[in-house]
């Protein structure tokens, strides 16, 4: 089974709107696809709740005394994870992932922040006992502004402490879009595609990251 957790402490980022939209793509492409809310805040269940049933079908995933319970048929598992998320709880989370997608948003407050996390994460690597692949996505971004140019630059450049760069796959507007899509328990892909061409075309890089061995350990 292919595990992909979106995840950064930091409250607000697009974590929510990233794993819904990553399992809303999966479904759509044909795929079994279970979706984890691991956060009490239930934005991805509540989600699930407002999905339409002519649309592609996404299991819940349910969390239950810490443990993930999945149909066993699941060929791919999304997990949204909560904000402030540390240590233990944080390894937790990570353990069952093969691929962490890591939102940004352009504020240098939330740039330093999400560098403090990379930091912390790689020095759970041992506790958290397998490899897991990272990627960045910086979301929310008001093209033509100097924040998204910083942003893009910061993301471009993020190395972790043993020196390795982390790839940076994809820049997201801020649109109206996926608000109305979260509304409507459904994603981009499925609002019209004329009116979501750019948002998709920005997508791209991130699916076809997630589509490859590049993203599994
Ligand atoms: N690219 C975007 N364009 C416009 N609005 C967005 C975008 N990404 C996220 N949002 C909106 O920003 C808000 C926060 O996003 P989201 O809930 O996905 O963040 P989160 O990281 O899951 O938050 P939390 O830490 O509280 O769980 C939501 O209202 C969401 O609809
Ligand atoms: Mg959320």
């Amino acid at each position: 089974m292919r595990t992909i957790l979106v995840l950064n402490p930091k409250g607000g980022c697009g974590k929510s709107t990233l794993a819904t939209n990553i399992a809303g793509y999966f479904a759509q492409q044909g795929k079994r696809v279970a979706l984890a809310d691991c956060d009490s805040q239930g934005s991805s269940s509540d989600w699930l709740k407002a999905r339409p049933e002519r649309l592609a079908k996404i299991d819940c995933a349910v969390i239950k005394d810490g443990e993930l319970r999945i149909g066993k048929t699941t060929e791919i598992l999304v997990m949204d994870s909560p904000a402030s998320v540390h240590d233990q709880k944080l390894v937790n989370i990570i353990r069952p992932a093969q691929t962490v997608v890591i939102p940004v948003l352009p504020s240098p407050l939330d740039m330093r922040a999400a560098e403090r996390f990379l930091h912390e994460l790689i020095s759970l690597r041992n506790k958290i006992g397998r490899k897991v692949k990272i990627a960045t996505v910086a979301n929310r971004v008001r093209e033509d502004t100097l924040a998204a140019v910083k942003l893009e630059y910061y993301l471009e450049k993020l190395k972790l402490p043993d020196g390795n760069r982390i790839p940076f796959m994809t820049a997201l507007r801020a649109s109206q879009n996926y608000i109305q899509a979260a509304e409507n328990g459904m994603t981009i892909f499925e609002l019209a595609p004329s009116k979501t061409y750019y948002d998709r075309e920005q997508w791209s890089p991130l699916l076809r990251w997630l589509n490859s061995s590049r993203s599994i350990p």
